[in-house]
């Protein structure tokens, strides 16, 4: 038995070989594997944080594919939305799985998401030579919070209505042009079937094609300065006689297998969600939600989902409208600025001094204080307390060209430690 089968196995790799350099004469295959999977070094030190880039892109796979699904039963009508979405949910076969997928997986990216944005603010990826992994990854960022916001309105729920009856007429506040531009975005006078067929061209196929374009763009871009380290050490400032760095990995075999691991714990933890708390208790699929669009009659409270609550505090903490839209606006817009913003010269958290490790502290803390109070019914003392933490959000940004040029680094070691 043996003989025959080593002889189809030459036989198979014989024929894959001649597959793969037909394929090489004619597309640069082999060239790709090699620069970004099997010759791609990174640092030997990668923690868990770097898990996260890893995870992202399996759960925008995740979404992409629970959302294909959803559409082949989904009708994006004022009429039927509602129904269809209910239809998936008791109807279609494994439809309750598909549809949860992707609204657990919706808030599954995000938390994905603000975890690997926070690890580049632990490790100063941003810095030079990274700034433009920086800006692609923003712009990812503001088309994932596009999904999301679209997105939402599509099953036709009670907060998927007045949540975007709210935003939508955010534009209202902008002098002169806003009422015009509220019209132009709703396609009409109030949220209709209009905007609900709008919103859905938006959402399944307009912003996933940019946000898959700049997926690529920052990929691409890492490749090409290298991966940061939890040392925020350059390691391709060392490298041996073969100009291989020193203190690098090949991505695969040696991270690729690492982060199978993370992806499987990531897994368990996901499904633990998705199987016994898919709605997790109103956090991930709002309550109001539950019911069909009423155009008369508003939610107790609107809120929208958690990961817009810490903005919608800000919002929500500014007394005038338009000042608020603003104050919103800017709160969202200054990480971008972030590569510029911070001047000091050491990028890793390990070997910098107190006075940054005290303002993300700080940071992170408003970050999620805003987030809590974004999601509660307004009172005076919650109102006061998001305006502190407003301050305290913004101060983070405003004062960092200050206190890190303050601030006193410890020496950085040469080659990475760990
Ligand atoms: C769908 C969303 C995203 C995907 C699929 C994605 C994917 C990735 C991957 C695979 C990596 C390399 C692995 C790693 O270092 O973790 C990476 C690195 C990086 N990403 Fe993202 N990313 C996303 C969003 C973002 C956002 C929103 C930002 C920031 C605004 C960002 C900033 C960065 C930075 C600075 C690095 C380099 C980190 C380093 O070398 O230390 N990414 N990204």
């Amino acid at each position: 038995m043996a003989p025959i089968r080593s002889g189809l196995m030459h036989h198979l790799g014989r024929n894959l070989t001649a597959l793969t350099t037909w394929i090489d004469a004619r597309f640069p295959m082999t060239k790709l594997l090699k620069e970004h999977i099997t010759e791609y070094y990174a640092a030997k030190n990668f923690n868990f944080w770097y898990g996260f880039g890893v995870l992202a892109t399996v759960v925008l796979a995740i979404q992409i594919v629970s959302g294909i699904l959803l559409t082949m039963n989904y009708k994006p009508s004022a009429e039927d939305a509602f129904a269809s979405v209910e239809y998936i949910m008791r109807d279609v076969n494994w439809g309750w799985l598909i549809r949860y997928l992707h609204s657990t997986g919706g808030s599954a990216l995000f938390i994905v998401v603000y975890l690997h944005m926070f690890r580049a603010m632990l490790y100063g990826s941003y810095k030079k030579p990274r700034e433009l992994i920086w800006l692609v990854g923003m712009a990812i960022y503001f088309c994932l919070m596009a999904e999301g916001f679209f997105g939402y309105l599509l099953p036709w729920g009670n907060m998927s209505y007045w949540g975007a009856q709210v935003i939508v007429s955010l534009f209202g506040a902008v002098p002169v042009v806003g009422e015009g531009l509220a019209e132009l975005i709703r396609g009409d006078f109030y949220i209709s079937d209009i905007t609900l067929n709008r919103f859905f061209a938006f959402h399944v196929i307009a912003v996933p094609l940019v946000l898959l374009l700049l997926v690529v763009v920052h990929i691409m871009a890492l490749h090409e300065v290298g991966s940061n380290n939890p040392d925020g050490i350059e390691i391709k400032e060392h490298k041996d006689a073969d100009g291989k760095p020193l203190d690098g990995v090949a991505f695969h075999p040696y991270h690729t297998s690492k982060d199978l691991v993370i992806i499987l714990v990531f897994a368990i933890a996901f499904s633990a969600v998705l199987f016994f708390a898919p709605e997790l208790g109103g956090y991930f699929l709002e309550h109001a939600n539950f019911e069909p669009a009423n155009m008369l009659q508003t939610p107790e409270h609107i809120a929208p989902l958690w990961y817009f609550t810490p903005f919608y505090a800000i919002l929500r903490a500014v007394p005038d409208k338009l000042l608020g839209v603003i104050l919103m606006g800017l709160a969202v817009m200054l990480p971008i600025f972030l590569p510029w913003l911070d001047r000091c010269k050491v990028k890793s958290i390990r070997y910098r001094g107190w006075v940054y490790k005290l303002a993300l502290g700080i940071f992170v803390t408003s970050f999620l204080v805003l987030g809590y109070l974004g999601l509660q019914p307004v009172s005076d003392t919650y109102t006061l307390v998001a305006r502190v933490f407003t301050f305290t959000y913004f101060a983070f940004f405003v004062l960092m060209p200050f206190y890190t040029s303050w601030e006193k680094p410890k020496p950085v070691p040469e080659r990475v430690t760990n």
